[in-house]
């Protein structure tokens, strides 16, 4: 057992081309919608779970600093899950890493909960389980549910009730050669994060049964597009999946608006470059003000010069799909 008290993982983030926003289930986090992602190299969190009977409470450094009460409070859930399903009885210290700027306009929630789920079990002895940890990830974020597989992944809309809903992988990293293109356009942590954002946009947002409705045609086009390598049929629907969350989070009471002017320049950039010089390329936004642009490797060298030229595009980064969880690192 005691060799077996430490575990890393390392995890990528990912973006969702077909958008998840609204719960079926608060207490277990079911998502509302059914979402497709990309899991993204090098996106990388690393996480290491030290079981150890010398600590007093669970501890969790977050890239070098001791994470804020709240954080904690979120990984300590975690690990109590983990101490149920291993019997393990002891506090934990969790170090975990990104190894992506933080302010790069990626979620790093995502890779963090897929490799701290991964990590703790690993940790306490327990056999490596992808459903189980990504069911375990969705929990905690249900955008991590994603994360602990590689490539092109679907996490499906929950049954409320449905505790072991996890994502499911659609195609790997090697099915097509995507990139993504993010254009930063603040610094700083987005104002509301998405879980508030989401819960908010339920309660007030006249719109929302009409997203929740909406939602399942569009990831249908995303899936079917991806699988058939067909990428304006994925970009259209990910561009209306993008703006039909963010119209219905603009609805909401008091307006919930994601973008900047910035945000919009880099929107009409991409349509532009779209329109006027038959470029192959969409846009896609999270619950912050940076826009991600979809390209074939191709064309991703001009994309990515003419997006850092855009007026407020403070700069820019290229990923691509990427494998799952990679457990064996310790
Ligand atoms: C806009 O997974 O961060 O990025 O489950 O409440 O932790 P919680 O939310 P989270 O939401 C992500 C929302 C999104 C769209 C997406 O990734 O599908």
């Amino acid at each position: 057992m005691t060799s077996s008290r430490t575990a890393t993982v390392r995890a990528r983030a990912n973006i969702a081309l077909a958008k998840y926003w609204g719960k079926s289930d608060v207490g277990l986090n079911l998502p509302a919608v059914p979402s497709i992602s990309i899991t993204l190299d090098p996106l990388i969190t690393e996480t290491t779970v030290r079981f150890d009977e010398a600590l007093a409470a669970d501890r969790f450094v977050l890239d070098g600093a001791a994470a804020r009460e709240k954080e904690t409070a979120r990984v300590t859930k975690v690990l109590d899950v983990v101490r149920a399903q291993s019997g393990l009885g002891l506090r934990a210290e969790v170090t975990s890493a990104n190894r992506f700027p933080t302010a790069a306009g990626l979620a790093s929630s995502a890779s963090g909960f897929a490799a701290l789920c991964a990590a703790a079990r690993a940790a306490a002895g327990l056999a490596a389980d992808d459903a189980l940890e990504s069911a375990m990830a969705r929990q905690a974020s249900a955008s991590a549910a994603r994360s602990i597989y590689g490539g092109f992944v679907e996490l499906p809309a929950g049954v409320p009730g449905d505790a072991k809903l996890a994502a499911t992988p659609l195609a790997p990293a090697s099915h097509w050669p995507l990139r993504i293109v993010v254009a930063v356009t603040a610094e700083g942590r987005k104002a509301v994060g998405s879980t508030d954002g989401m819960g908010h946009t339920e309660r007030t947002s006249p719109y929302y049964r009409s997203w929740v409705e909406a939602a399942p045609a569009l990831a249908a086009e995303v899936r079917a597009g991806l699988l058939a390598r067909d990428l304006p049929r994925v970009g259209r629907a990910m561009e209306q999946s993008t703006l039909a969350m963010h119209a219905c989070a603009m609805a909401a009471g008091p307006a919930l608006i994601y973008f900047r002017p910035a945000t919009l320049a880099v929107l009409a950039r991409i349509r532009e470059l779209r329109e006027t010089d038959g470029l192959g390329v969409w846009a896609t936004a999270d619950a912050g003000p940076h826009v991600k642009a979809l390209c074939h490797v191709s064309d991703v060298e001009r994309i990515t010069r003419e997006l850092a030229a855009t007026e407020g595009v403070l700069r820019t980064l290229v990923a691509e799909p990427g494998p799952g969880v990679e457990r064996q690192l310790s």
